[in-house]
């Protein structure tokens, strides 16, 4: 069982962007629980595609100690004059009207904060600068309790950009056209991002007659549509905290 010591930078301007304890641990809980494949609502996987959901024995807890050894509750809190940040990782800096983030070594950092555009979050991937590595979610899309707002109210931003994290490419592969790769092979080939909440099966690329795995956290749809990963991206993931991300896992 590896586990991933969180730091949770909430970056705040109002008082509805400045969550909760509470808030924070309800986004730790859903990590560990669609980590781990513990999450109820897995029970509406397709038949054709039970076998592949996996525990990915990877599991997140809020960091104990500073980066200088000192004992933390894991969350920052950092007032600002910015209204909305934006995908250019101005939240991740001082200058910015951000926090730096803790060694990215060594703690997973995620930035909480309110984004422009009805973005709802972006991540870095395995092998990017460590000034930006990271993970960035919007405050009303973080956790599954306080100031969340449906239908992204159930934590599944933050296990989207963490799959990202850890070297997730989007499930249809980011061309459109059905000539994209996830590089992942026990997912089927995908059009496009599917979006809001989809009925089995969505049949695009040939891919029929199961179709589209839009259930999948790396697809686009509704917090309440996106229960699994498959056991090919676990491997993916596995393999990013065996090798670029090894020093996160204390390996
Ligand atoms: N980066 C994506 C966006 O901002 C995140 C999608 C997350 N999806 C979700 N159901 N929570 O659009
Ligand atoms: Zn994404
Ligand atoms: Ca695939």
């Amino acid at each position: 069982l590896i586990t991933i010591p969180v730091v949770v930078h909430v970056v705040h301007r109002t008082e509805d962007e400045n969550i909760s304890d509470a808030q924070v641990k309800s986004q730790i809980s859903v990590l560990n629980k669609d980590f781990r494949a513990k999450n109820p609502d897995k029970s509406k996987v397709p038949a054709v595609w039970k076998s592949l959901v996996v525990d990915s024995k990877i599991q997140f807890a809020l960091a104990t100690k500073d980066p200088r050894g000192k004992q933390t509750t894991g969350i920052t809190r950092t007032a600002t004059t910015v209204e909305e940040f934006g995908p250019d990782n101005g939240v991740k800096s001082k200058k910015t009207g951000g926090v730096n983030p803790w060694p990215a070594d060594r703690y997973l950092n995620m930035w909480v904060c309110n984004l422009s555009g009805g973005l709802l979050g972006y991540a870095q991937f395995p092998g990017g600068p460590t000034k930006t590595d990271g993970v960035v979610v919007l405050f009303s899309a973080f956790g599954s309790t306080g100031k969340v707002n449906p239908p992204f109210n159930k934590g599944r931003t933050a296990t989207h950009e963490v799959g990202h994290y850890l070297g997730l490419r989007h499930i249809w592969g980011d061309r459109n056209d059905c000539t994209g790769s996830d590089f992942v092979a026990d997912t089927p080939p995908h059009q496009q991002a599917n979006t809001g909440k989809p009925k089995f099966p969505q049949i695009t690329c040939n891919n029929g007659p199961n179709g589209d795995m839009f259930m999948n956290y790396m697809d686009y749809v509704d917090d309440a549509s996106m229960f699994m990963f498959t056991s090919g991206q676990v491997a993916r993931m596995n393999a990013t905290l065996a090798g670029p991300r090894k020093k996160l896992a204390g390996l």
